[in-house]
């Protein structure tokens, strides 16, 4: 943990949580003249890799997008393929995660998911919920808008309920609300593909991390880029509103 890099002659700065917006597994495919599931399959290869070297790479949190609130306007083919590479990923690695100390953990609305899939997420949760080394967290169906709609719908039932006044409504009351309730927020958000933009990721937990945008596609991303990027990111003076003193 927290081992510092030697690239530079001030100390740098650590990210303990990356955020990754894995994007582009559709464009790798399509350049090859591939369907877009082959892309997307070869995606969930490089979610191992990075899963892997993310501990000697100082990261304590990693929290990956892999369906968005939105992906369900794609086909029927590629969500329903995207669902299975979900399950094959966790029944394949359940050994190899539980082994390796990472422990696992899903955002997002699951109650729309396949309750089979449901029960593989809930188990392997349960299974790893002791373990410490890393904190992989899948975001499944997820969009920030959604999870903050469903954290402030059940802060007014409480309040429609009177255990809670509206007054006592602060920030840490809807943080605790929403589905990364017991995650810190991401130093940094990384984003593949070359696309500027977030699509609804973590977008109250991100309001002070710091982004990395990168043309390169998900399928083509490597721990050795992740390192270079932790390194910038290391250099990078957060301020948080204030006035850095000389
Ligand atoms: C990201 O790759 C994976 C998911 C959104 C599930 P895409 O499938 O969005 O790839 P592109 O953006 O079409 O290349
Ligand atoms: C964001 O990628 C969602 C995931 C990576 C799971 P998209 O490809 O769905 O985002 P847009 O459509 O380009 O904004
Ligand atoms: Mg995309």
């Amino acid at each position: 943990m927290g081992s510092q890099k030697t690239s530079s002659a001030k100390p740098l700065r650590q990210a303990d949580h990356v955020a990754i917006i894995m994007d582009g597994n559709g464009r790798w495919a399509t350049n090859r003249g591939w369907p877009r599931l082959v892309g997307h399959r070869k995606g969930a290869e490089r979610v191992k890799e990075i899963v892997r070297a993310a501990p000697d790479l100082g990261i304590q949190w990693l929290t990956i997008y892999a369906f968005s609130t939105e992906n369900w306007k794609r086909s029927t083919e590629e969500v329903l393929g995207l669902m299975r590479i979900f399950s094959r990923y966790i029944k394949r690695e359940a050994d190899r995660l539980a082994a390796e100390g990472v422990r696992m953990r899903f955002i997002g609305d699951r109650s729309r998911l396949d309750p089979k899939l449901q029960s593989l997420m809930a188990g392997i949760e349960a299974r790893t919920a002791g373990l410490t080394r890393l904190n992989l967290t899948v975001a499944i169906n997820y969009g920030g808008r959604d999870e903050i709609l469903r954290a402030v719908r059940a802060l007014a039932q409480d309040a429609a309920a009177g255990k809670l006044t509206p007054e006592a409504i602060d920030e840490a009351l809807l943080t605790a609300r929403l589905d990364t309730h017991d995650l810190p927020d991401p130093d940094l958000v990384i984003r593949t593909s070359g696309e500027t933009r977030t699509s609804n990721f973590l977008p109250w937990q991100a309001a002070y991390a710091e982004y990395e945008f990168t043309q390169t596609l998900w399928p083509d991303f490597t721990p050795a880029e992740l390192d270079e990027i932790l390194s910038r990111f290391g250099n990078r003076e957060r301020r948080f509103g204030g006035v850095i003193s000389a």
